[in-house]
C-alpha cells in the first residue's frame, strides 16, 4: 500500500489544497510518507537503550486516549526538559494526527496501543478484539514506521482473555501503578500533587494528554520529579527484557 502511495503519478488529493498559508504543504507531505516511512525505522532502532533503570531512578510517564493536535504541547515540555514519554495512542486519533506520532518518536518518546475506539475489550468477539489491535498497530505503523508494540486496554483491563489476546497480539500488557485519576480532576495544581504524592522508583504514571488541566500538569511534575534525582524515561527504556509478550506489567 506504501508503494501505491509513493508511486502514484498524480499529486491525489493535494490540488484541493492550493493555500500557500497552510503549514508542511500537503504535496512535500506526502512525498515524504514514503521516505519517512523508511528513515524512521532504522532512527528508532538505532536509538540505544540510553538509560539504565538499575543504576538510577527512572519514572515512566503515560498518557493515554491522544493523540490530538495539543499533545504537542504535552512534547514540547518534555523535549526542553529532556524527558521522555509513553503515548498510548487510540487508532482513530493516530490515523488523524500521524504527524503528532512522528514528532512523539522524534523526540525519543514511545507508541503503543490503546485500541481503535475504547471499547471494552472483554465485552467484543475475539474478532472484533483483534481487529481493535490490528487496526490501530496498522496507523501506527504507517505514521512511524516499526516500534515494539505495548498494548493498554482501555480501562485497563486485564481479564484473562485480554491478556491472551494481548499475548497473541505479542505485547506486553502495560498498566499503571500511579494513577491521580486526571480524568475526574480536572484541576492541574491537584493532579501534580496526587502524581508527586505517589509516585516511587520505577512508577508507570497515568495521565491523559486529551485533558487541557493534565497537559498544564506536566511542566510541574517533570520538573519536580527531575529535581528530586528522577529520570523520565519511556516504559521500554522503563522495562528492558521485562517487555514480553502477554507480561502484565504495572511498575518497572
Ligand atoms: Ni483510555
Amino acid at each position: 500500500m506504501v508503494i501505491v502511495v509513493a508511486g502514484a503519478p498524480v499529486p491525489v488529493p493535494r490540488p484541493a489544497m492550493p493555500s500557500l498559508a497552510q503549514d508542511g504543504a500537503p504535496a512535500i507531505k506526502t512525498l515524504s510518507l514514503g521516505v519517512e516511512s523508511v528513515a524512521v525505522p532504522s532512527a528508532a532502532v538505532k536509538q540505544p537503550p540510553s538509560v539504565d533503570c538499575r543504576k538510577v531512578k527512572c519514572v515512566a510517564l503515560t498518557f493515554d486516549d491522544g493523540p490530538v493536535p495539543q499533545t504537542n504541547e504535552v512534547l514540547d515540555v518534555l523535549r526542553r526538559r529532556g524527558a521522555r514519554a509513553t503515548f498510548f495512542v487510540l487508532g482513530s486519533q493516530a490515523r488523524n494526527h500521524p504527524e503528532v506520532l512522528r514528532r512523539m518518536v522524534a523526540g525519543g518518546n514511545a507508541v503503543g496501543n490503546h485500541s481503535w475506539s475504547h471499547p471494552m475489550l472483554s465485552r467484543l468477539s475475539l474478532k472484533a478484539s483483534k481487529s481493535q489491535l490490528n487496526a490501530t498497530e496498522n496507523a501506527i505503523t504507517a505514521a512511524i514506521g516499526p516500534h515494539q508494540r505495548l498494548v493498554r486496554s482501555p480501562y485497563g483491563q486485564d481479564t484473562p482473555k485480554v491478556l491472551k489476546l494481548v499475548r497473541g497480539f505479542g505485547a506486553p500488557l502495560i498498566l499503571w501503578s500511579v494513577d491521580p485519576e486526571d480524568w475526574k480532576y480536572r484541576n492541574t495544581g491537584l493532579v501534580t500533587k496526587k502524581v508527586l504524592g505517589a509516585v516511587r522508583r520505577n512508577s508507570i504514571v497515568l495521565l491523559h494528554d486529551i485533558h487541557p488541566t493534565s497537559r498544564g500538569a506536566v511542566a510541574g511534575i517533570v520538573d519536580q520529579l527531575q529535581a528530586k534525582g528522577y529520570v523520565l524515561v519511556t516504559v521500554p527504556e522503563l522495562l528492558g527484557s521485562k517487555a514480553k509478550p502477554g507480561a502484565r506489567i504495572a511498575n518497572g
